[in-house]
Parts: structure tokens; C-alpha cells; sequence
């Protein structure tokens, strides 16, 4: 359970921390209504909490998500022909020959890290793979992000992290110079076929799409594989099953994506306080999912429950442009984990470990072995 964020809907609904700069809104029917007033709510410095990497500056290295319409509509609406529904669809038997490939190797050993060898794995792969990175270099393209995935113990990014995520730029642009000169059928060359994007906007993308889709895909997996084992009789429904139902219970319970800042754009009254123009406004996801009033007993991790409400993927325009890429790789993961892991697994509760960062947060160790 999260009793931060229960007190917070009870007794604070809108919170003001001046030490670190922002407000925070954790009801449910806040965060949604938030997420959809984007001439409220801007998105213009980011959806970062860190605040180096909250302003103006955001859209250089998250492209369109940091962005407002006129802008955001127009790249989106560029970037989304390189990533349709037929092209996701598309990806479903290179998506269950990178699962099987990782999966086969962990549970061969029967002991097994399933955060660092099967979860953190399989994002960051198909990402490489819907990139056009070769598979001899995904273990390198995995290496520099993982090395960006080091914060010190404030949350900030280490120094050796900055050095990969710019190594990662220039890799990434001379994938682009390549396709320009001959292009395949793949999304960089989509992209670079359009006129309006340049090598800049194309490389904003990229880190937007690694950014976006690969810690947040990760926690999915790590949270179904988690919950399940902390809940016995859930785990009997997954293993029998019950695989969408598992992934969005997961999803709900433990979400990946616990924040998202927004610019307020003009002096606002919430809950009798007046909150100024410019002011930081913390939109808490995690809070939401778990709020009493949409969710009944929401700290129960069921099934059963009907999630169709739950905002893990956000709300409004900003809503997450590879939804359905996370779900598809969700599903065939799970699916593939019950075939493999015969005919149960347990953890070691001593090695578990989970992100502290504000955004993006949920378990990066999990020691398994097959039982
Ligand atoms: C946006 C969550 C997976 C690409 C978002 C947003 C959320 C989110 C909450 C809204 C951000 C905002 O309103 O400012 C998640 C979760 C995922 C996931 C929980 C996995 C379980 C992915 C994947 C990709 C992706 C796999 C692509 C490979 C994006 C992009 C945006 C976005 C490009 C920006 C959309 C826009 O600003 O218009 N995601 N995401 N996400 N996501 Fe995801």
C-alpha cells in the first residue's frame, strides 16, 4: 500500500512542498481532469519532477511530450506514421523471439535476477529492434542506458550516465545518416522521409521512445512478477490464464509511471488555495489508481477487478503513444512465463530492491529461482 498517498487524498489534497518546488494533485478525479486541460496544465517544461530536467530545455532531449499543441499535434501526428497499429502488430513474433531468448537462458539456471535479466531486457530490445540497431549491438545499446539508469542517492543522474546518453545520441544519428542514404522498411526511415523532421527532432524521438518505453515497460513486468508471488491465490488465476487481467491489475497496483509534472498556465484555485501562474503541479498516476472512490479496497492486488478506469498510460493528447506496444510485449511475456517457469518460482525476499526516482519507479532486483 502507499499510506503517503492515502493521506495525501484524505487529508491534502492539494499539497505544497515549497522546499522542493511543487504542488501535488492525488485524487482521482484531479489527476484525470488535469491530464485532459492541456491549456490548463502545460506541458511545455516537461513531465519530469527532477527539476534539471524540468523547463524550456525538456523538448531538446524528450521531443513532443514536452510540447503543446500546435507543436505536439504536428509531431505526433509525424512520428504516429512511423508507429501504427499495423506496424506495432507487425512486431509480435520478433517480440516473442527476444522473450523466449531471454526467458529459455534465465530459467535454464532455475536461479535467476528476473528484473535484470528477463524485465530490463526485452524494452530495451524491441525498442533497438523497431530502431533499426542490429542485434549483435543491442547488449551495447543496453549497456549505455543502463549506465544512465545510475542515480546517486538524491536521485540525480550520475556523471558516467551523461557520458552514455550522449554516446547513444551519436549512435542514434548515425543510424539516421545511414537510412538517409538507403532507406529500408523501418521506422527511422519513415521518419526520415518526412521533410518536417530533422535529424534533431528524429534523435528527440529516439531518446523520447527509450525514455518513455523502456523503464516504464521494465516496472510492468518486474510489478506482474512481484505481485504475483506476494499474492499466492492471484498467482493461481495468472498461471491459469488470466494473462490481461494480470497485466492490468499489474499495471493499476504498482504503476510504472507514479508522476507527471505540468506548468500551470494561469493563477488557479484548488480546494480554497491559490495556486500562481508558473507554478510546478505534481500529477500523481500512482495516487489516482489506488483512489478509494473509483477503485473499491483499492490495496487489494485482485484479477478480478475491473480496471477500465485506471490512467497508467496517462490521459488527453499526451496519452502514451506505445500503449499498445507495452501491452503487446506485457502479454507475450507473461504468457511465455508461464510456459517456462514449470511449475512455480519463488523469490528471495533479501535481495529485492526498487527505484527511489520520482517518476518513473518500481523494482529493479528480483532473485528468483524455479521451484
Ligand atoms: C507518454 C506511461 C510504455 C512511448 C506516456 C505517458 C504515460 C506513459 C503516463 C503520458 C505522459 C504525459 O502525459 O506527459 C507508460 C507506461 C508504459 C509505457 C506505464 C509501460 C507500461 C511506452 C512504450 C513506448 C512509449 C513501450 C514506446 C516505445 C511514449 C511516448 C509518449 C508516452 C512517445 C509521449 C506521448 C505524447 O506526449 O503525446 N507514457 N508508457 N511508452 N509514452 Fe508511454
Amino acid at each position: 500500500p502507499y499510506p503517503v498517498y492515502a493521506r495525501l487524498r484524505a487529508r491534502a489534497p492539494l499539497y505544497h512542498n515549497p522546499e522542493l518546488g511543487f504542488w501535488a494533485l492525488s485524487r482521482y478525479a484531479d489527476v484525470s481532469a488535469a491530464l485532459t486541460d492541456s491549456s490548463l496544465l502545460s506541458s511545455d517544461h516537461g513531465p519530469m519532477l527532477d527539476p534539471g530536467a524540468w523547463g524550456p530545455h525538456a523538448r531538446t532531449f524528450l521531443s513532443f511530450v514536452a510540447m503543446d499543441p500546435p507543436e505536439h499535434t504536428r509531431m505526433r501526428a509525424a512520428i504516429s506514421r512511423g508507429f501504427t497499429p499495423r506496424r506495432v502488430a507487425a512486431l509480435e513474433p520478433m517480440i516473442r523471439q527476444i522473450a523466449r531468448g531471454h526467458i529459455e537462458r534465465a530459467v535454464e539456471r532455475r536461479t535467476f535476477d528476473f528484473a535484470r535479466e528477463i524485465a530490463a531486457r526485452l524494452p530495451l530490445d524491441v525498442i533497438s529492434e523497431l530502431v533499426g540497431v542490429p542485434p549483435s549491438e543491442r547488449a551495447h545499446v543496453r549497456g549505455n542506458f543502463g549506465a544512465a539508469l545510475t542515480y546517486d542517492p538524491e536521485g540525480r543522474m550520475a556523471e558516467d550516465g551523461l557520458r552514455s546518453i550522449i554516446g547513444l545520441g551519436d549512435y542514434y544519428r548515425s543510424i539516421i545518416a545511414e537510412r538517409r542514404k538507403a532507406p529500408r522498411d523501418d521506422l527511422v526511415s519513415v521518419l526520415v522521409a518526412d521533410d518536417e523532421l530533422t535529424d534533431e527532432d528524429i534523435v528527440a524521438f529516439l531518446f523520447l521512445l527509450i525514455g518513455a518505453g523502456a523503464e516504464t515497460t521494465t516496472h510492468l513486468l518486474s510489478a506482474a512478477w512481484y505481485w504475483a508471488w506476494r499474492n499466492p491465490g492471484q498467482r493461481a488465476a495468472a498461471f491459469g490464464g488470466a494473462i490481461e487481467e494480470w497485466m492490468e491489475e499489474s499495471l493499476r497496483y504498482d504503476t510504472p509511471a507514479h508522476g507527471i509534472a505540468r506548468r500551470l498556465t494561469r493563477d488557479t484555485d484548488w480546494y480554497g488555495v491559490r495556486v500562481p501562474k508558473d507554478s510546478r503541479v505534481w500529477l500523481l498516476i500512482g495516487s489516482a489508481n489506488r483512489d478509494e472512490t473509483v477503485f473499491p479496497a483499492p490495496d487489494v492486488y485482485d484479477l478480478g477487478r475491473d480496471t477500465a478506469r485506471a490512467i497508467s498510460f496517462g490521459s488527453g493528447r499526451h496519452y502514451c503513444l506505445g500503449g499498445p506496444l507495452a501491452r503487446l510485449e506485457g502479454r507475450i511475456a507473461l504468457e511465455e512465463l508461464t510456459r517456462a517457469v514449470t511449475p512455480g518460482y519463488d523469490l528471495d525476499p533479501t535481495g529485492i530492491r526498487r527505484t527511489a526516482h520520482g517518476n518513473v519507479r518500481g523494482m529493479v532486483s528480483l532473485p528468483t529461482t524455479v521451484t
